[in-house]
């Protein structure tokens, strides 16, 4: 089958087996590169990625496995491939992850199915057992260390649109809306450069309640709780979960919408893990942090109001600066300046953090200068200048990447098996 991207309204659904690997195969490069030169004091052996195929939670393992040589379980959940119909990006992205992993000796399962549910997080607690014992048996044969199974580190990195309560049976569906009253952005369809303004009426009280119930932080703290009680979480775990604050004219929309709310959740389920964490001289190890990375074309993140316009300006004033950035390099960074940045890597006090106790990472796309240059730019753009002046095409070029499109030394025009990743 011969396959080309099938887009509108900022939507794909479709992808390429063989471009969704190269983009894998680039991110295991550039992280191997980056990161395998200085190992940290202390590196995480066993690391479990809640959220593992696409985005952030994909390049959180890629880092974990490739730079500092990790096990890892992985869990999503992805369409697979038929004989007639390619499967979703990240079922083509695991695919090629556990084929690199296994060329590079580096242990790695992947499990596809519900997160939120009791079954996965039993699947997983085995998985994380028998991954311990692939480790160990090639340990043995190297005269290396062995691994108890305990997961050092846990990263969640869920973005989903509903979550099935595993306790009530009760399925939530999540919104963006705004909260309070209504809401109008400019947005741009990216494959025709048009500037359309779009709406949002704001969220009713349910609405609000049902984001909370999926993406904040009543699932993570579901996660860790099964996992210390399953015995396999390290004393020093350290854990995870992602979110983004953005720029101010945004925040009607997300940081104050329906989402922020879930947000401020995962904040609050940070710190209750932390206070649990501290209550016992056994778990005073464990951390928790959230951690806040920049703003990136993602599935999800293309059809919100606002955000394709902002970070098409953003994209450019941080491209004419040097300092951007995609997924992989914002963990690398993560990873290599603050998780384990020197004395963190054995300390999580250490571990640099703003006064709310989060991470930022988010750190250059809020520097003043970007934000006040960005805000220019987007004060200035028309539908004519929109090419020209903003970063439309790499916001685009983003985009279609994510599915496998647009990945130079791919053969668009080559008839392909859809359950082949080359
Ligand atoms: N994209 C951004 O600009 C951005 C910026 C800052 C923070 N974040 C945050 O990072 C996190 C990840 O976002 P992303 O953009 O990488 O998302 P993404 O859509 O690329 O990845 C989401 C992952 O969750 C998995 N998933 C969804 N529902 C699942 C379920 N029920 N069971 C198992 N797996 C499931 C998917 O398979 C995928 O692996 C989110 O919390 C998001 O808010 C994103």
């Amino acid at each position: 089958m011969i396959l080309k991207p099938m887009v509108r309204n900022n939507i794909c659904i479709n992808c390429h087996p063989l471009g969704c690997a190269a983009v894998v195969r680039k991110e295991i490069a550039y992280t191997k590169n980056a990161l395998s030169a200085e190992r940290p004091a202390v590196a995480p052996r066993l690391v479990l990625i809640i959220g593992c195929s696409t985005g952030y939670g994909l390049a959180s393992r890629i880092a974990a496995a490739f730079g500092y040589g990790a096990a890892t379980v992985g869990i999503s959940f992805e369409k697979a491939a038929t004989p007639s119909k390619p499967g979703t990006p990240g079922y083509y992205n695991n695919l090629t992850f556990d084929s690199e992993a296994a060329k590079a000796g580096l242990p790695a399962l992947t499990l596809d199915g519900d997160a939120f549910s009791n079954k996965m997080k039993e699947q997983t607690v085995e998985a994380l057992k028998d991954i311990t014992a692939l480790y160990n048996d090639t340990a043995a044969k190297n005269g290396a260390a062995k691994l108890t199974p305990q997961v050092d580190l846990v990263i969640y990195s869920l973005a989903s649109p509903v979550r099935t309560d595993p306790r009530d049976g009760v399925m939530y569906r999540s919104v963006i809306k705004p909260i309070g009253r209504r809401y109008s952005g400019k947005t741009i369809d990216m494959m025709t450069g048009r500037i359309i303004t779009l709406g949002a009426e704001p969220a009713t009280e349910e609405e609000i309640a049902h984001t909370v119930k999926v993406m904040g932080g009543e699932d993570w703290e579901l996660w860790i709780d099964a996992l210390d009680k399953a015995g396999v979480l390290s004393a020093q775990a350290r854990t995870l979960a992602y979110t983004y604050i953005g720029p101010e004219l945004s925040w009607a929309i997300y940081k104050n919408g329906t989402i922020g709310k879930a947000k401020e959740d995962l904040e609050r389920a940070g710190k209750a893990l932390n206070k649990k964490f501290a209550a016992s001289p056994e778990t005073a190890g464990r951390r928790a942090w959230v951690s806040v990375n920049k703003g990136l074309v993602t599935r999800a993140s293309a059809v919100i109001p606002i955000i394709p316009f902002y970070i098409s300006c953003l994209f450019k004033v941080m491209k004419t600066k040097g300092i951007h950035e995609g997924c992989i390099e914002q963990i690398t960074r993560l990873y290599r300046d603050r998780l384990y940045a020197g004395e963190a890597a054995l300390d999580p006090a250490k571990v640099p953090t703003d006064s709310e106790g989060r991470i930022r990472i988010d750190d250059w796309e809020m520097r003043e200068d970007v934000q006040q240059e960005t805000l220019t730019l987007m004060n200035n753009v028309t539908e004519e200048n929109v090419l020209s002046v903003t970063d439309i095409e790499g916001f685009k070029h983003d985009f279609l990447e994510a599915h496998g499109f647009d990945v130079p030394g791919i053969d668009y025009g080559a008839d392909i098996d859809p359950e082949k990743i080359g």
